[in-house]
């Protein structure tokens, strides 16, 4: 597949592990690839492990959006002129990129969001408000971030749909025999989080569909800490919706995907009116366009979407049995580093783990600890992470993160365990 062959013309002389001989991650050939990676910060060499809130992004991208503003900057949809028609091109184009890389069957089941969040509201209010009626029960679980809660509320206090909540055990891990013993004949859909955000738990969402489906619930699955680490393939989830957001995933900010099984988003009713979203109006009646355009009001964020599909390409183009590996190595190291400091508490030892691990420290505010490795170039999320009911579930107010993309290092978590240690030693 492109993937290997990609790689191999990128770097035909592959490292190898001295100890194993067994190949490994380029990891400084690719961090040449992000030109935000050599910034010095507060004087040191940022170390990036905020990759949970936002990822850098290659010269891929910033090329990519660079040349369709010198080269093809027109509106979608709307003109016949030459610069139009190419903006259609690589607009479309796009889409087709976003489904090849989930697998999806078609671009048309592709609608594009500004996000993660505006995904999750979209099938709420539009799924939500047609296929569920009052008393119908929505299930979620409690290691969603904000952005898969609260739409779901809005449900519950607009619509009258009964909002239920499966259960985190002590490890991070969701309750699984919990979630399913949620389900009543009245369950219409579960919304649940591929990779929490917080802890990195990776969630086995094929073997919790399938079980939801065959109690005949929908399932919408929240991809925006998947994507970033590993291949995901819709069809072979048989997700019904799958969301993700390009600016976590080495694209632009602003711009996002809801994936949507056909027969859904047709029987959908609109979400937002306006331009392109219709075929004909008039005062009397509108006709509105065919899927997925019907979803998509307005002049959308082209150049966004033009990088989305750069980024996909580039991620695309890695080769990802060493990605995952590497950053498998990186979080054994952070686990296991960190927790030979004193009074050092990890919030979620899951058994399989992507991106992201927290953290709190006896005596130290996570706020505190974030500035203090900031003052050493270590970018770290410090806080709720749009995630206050898992942080109540776990006791604490807040969390230190750190979130690893493949273009972390080794040396770079060396340094955050050891400004770890010594922020422990002057604070606490
Ligand atoms: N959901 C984003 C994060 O986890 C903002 O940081």
């Amino acid at each position: 597949m492109m993937t290997e062959q990609h790689h191999q013309a990128r770097n035909p002389k592959e490292p190898h592990d001295t100890m194993t001989a067994q190949p490994r991650l380029d990891v400084e050939a690719l961090r040449a690839d992000f030109p935000a990676l050599a910034m010095r910060i507060n004087g040191k060499p940022l170390a990036y492990l905020d990759n949970g809130s936002t990822t850098q992004k290659p010269k891929a991208v910033l090329n990519a959006v660079q040349t369709f503003y010198t080269h093809s900057n027109a509106n979608v949809h709307r003109g016949v002129h030459a610069l139009s028609q190419r903006a259609d091109a690589l607009y479309e184009g796009a889409r087709q990129a976003v489904a090849d890389f989930l697998h999806a069957p078609s671009a048309k089941e592709i609608v594009f969001t500004r996000g993660t969040t505006e995904s999750i509201n979209l099938v709420a209010q539009s799924y939500g408000m047609t296929a569920l009626a009052e008393g119908d029960e929505v299930l979620i679980t409690e290691m969603e971030h904000h952005a898969n809660i609260v739409p779901w509320q809005f449900l519950r206090d607009r619509h009258g749909v009964i909002l239920k909540v499966a259960p985190v055990t002590d490890r991070g891990e969701l309750d699984i025999d919990a979630l399913l013993s949620l389900v009543t004949p009245h369950t219409r859909l579960a919304a649940l989080t591929h990779v929490s955000n917080v802890m990195g738990t990776v969630n086995p969402v094929k073997d919790i569909i399938k079980a939801l489906h065959d109690l005949d619930v929908r399932v919408l699955v929240d991809g925006a800490q998947s994507v970033p680490h590993f291949p995901v393939n819709v069809q072979d989830l048989d997700a019904d919706f799958y969301v993700f957001s390009s600016h976590k995933a080495f694209g632009p900010s602003g711009v996002g995907v809801l994936y949507a099984k056909r027969e859904l988003l047709e029987a959908m009713p609109p979400y937002q009116g306006g331009g392109d979203m219709i075929l004909s109006v008039s005062f009397e009646k509108t006709t509105y366009n065919e899927v997925p355009h019907k979803f998509e009001a307005g002049t959308p964020n082209i150049e966004g979407a033009v990088g989305m599909a750069a980024a996909l390409g580039y991620l695309q183009g890695l080769p990802w049995d060493l990605v995952e590996r590497h950053e498998q190595d990186l979080l054994e190291q952070a686990r296991r580093e960190l927790l030979t400091i004193p009074g050092l508490r990890l919030i979620g030892t899951p058994t399989r783990q992507a991106g992201s691990v927290s953290f709190v420290v006896e005596g130290v505010h996570p706020h505190d600890m974030g500035s203090i490795l900031d003052q050493a170039g270590l970018a770290v999320r410090a806080g709720h992470h749009c995630a206050q009911p898992l942080m109540a579930r776990f006791g604490v107010p807040a969390t230190t993160r750190a979130s690893l993309a493949f273009t972390n290092t080794a040396a770079e978590i060396d340094r955050l365990v050891e400004t770890v240690r010594q922020a422990k030693e002057w604070l606490s």
